[in-house]
């Protein structure tokens, strides 16, 4: 997992701890970010101490154990607990990741929850998707075709050609490795970041998808695919396994390739 330093000089205040329950002899602190844009304070980094004998394996499980039984008001999303719906991404312990399948137990020592990085905080863990939404919607995430589809089948595909989108269509959207991207965090705003772009090359890879060179058209832009600078970090920390990175390479491959 990639790691990330907070800036030194972030205004985080030191906010409530909260004891661990009488008894409780397998302790650990959970160091929680915490924000709400209408208290008109600055944040908060508030300490919970967990009875891991009581607790869920997951650091998802010990975030809803806080909201159910210490702290109703902390706020963070979730829904599959799986792996598979991409909503709990956040900053744990230094690394962009899904809190539902990242193991307490592989942590010594204290866990910092923080949201995803260099997002506008809506409340607690929960960051501003908006502008990440937009930018996926931007490259046209759907089949495109000229030709008639068949009137007896569907569009088919060879196992090799089918085999070209392994790697691709995994991406649950969750975000991580557009928020580990130092490009991403310095032009967000122009840059689609590794995400819109492994996205993009998904179908620009799909041999059924009949609109490659406009697809590389509305990517030849100095921003926004050439402010990939192959640093890797969307790589190391896809907690799918995935490599936007080298999605990111095949376009650029393609946009030599047609000149
Ligand atoms: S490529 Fe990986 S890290 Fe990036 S959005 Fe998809 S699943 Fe998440
Ligand atoms: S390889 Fe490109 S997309 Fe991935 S982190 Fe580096 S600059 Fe960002
Ligand atoms: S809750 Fe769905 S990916 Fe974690």
């Amino acid at each position: 997992m990639a790691q990330f330093r907070l800036p030194k000089n972030s205004r985080i205040g030191k906010g409530r701890e909260f004891p661990a329950p009488e008894g409780a002899r397998n302790v650990k602190r959970f160091r929680v970010y915490r924000y709400d844009p209408d208290s008109g304070g600055n944040p908060v980094m508030d300490t919970y101490h967990l009875d891991l004998d009581d607790c869920g394996p997951m650091v998802l499980d010990a975030l809803i154990k806080i909201k159910n039984e210490i702290d109703p008001t902390l706020t963070f999303r979730r829904s599959c607990r799986e792996g598979i719906c991409g909503s709990c991404a956040m900053n744990i312990q230094g690394g962009n990741t899904l809190a539902c399948t990242q193991a307490i137990s592989d942590f010594r020592g204290d866990i910092a929850v923080y949201p995803l990085p260099h997002m506008a905080v809506v409340k607690d863990l929960v960051p501003d998707m908006e502008r990440f939404y937009a930018q996926y919607a931007a490259v046209e995430p759907w089949m495109k075709t000229e030709t008639a589809t068949p009137p007896d089948r569907e569009r088919l595909q060879s196992p090799a050609e089918r085999a070209r989108l392994d790697g691709l269509y995994e991406c649950i959207l969750c975000a991580c490795c557009s928020t580990a991207c130092p490009s991403y965090w310095w032009n967000g705003d122009r840059y689609l970041g590794p995400a819109a772009l492994l996205q993009a090359y998904r179908w620009i890879a799909d041999s059924r998808d009949e609109a490659t060179g406009e697809r590389l058209d509305a990517l030849e832009d100095p921003f926004k695919l050439y402010r990939c600078h192959t640093i890797m970090n969307c790589t190391q920390t896809c907690p799918k396994g995935l490599n936007p990175a080298r999605a990111i390479g095949e376009i650029k491959k393609l946009m030599v390739e047609r000149r």
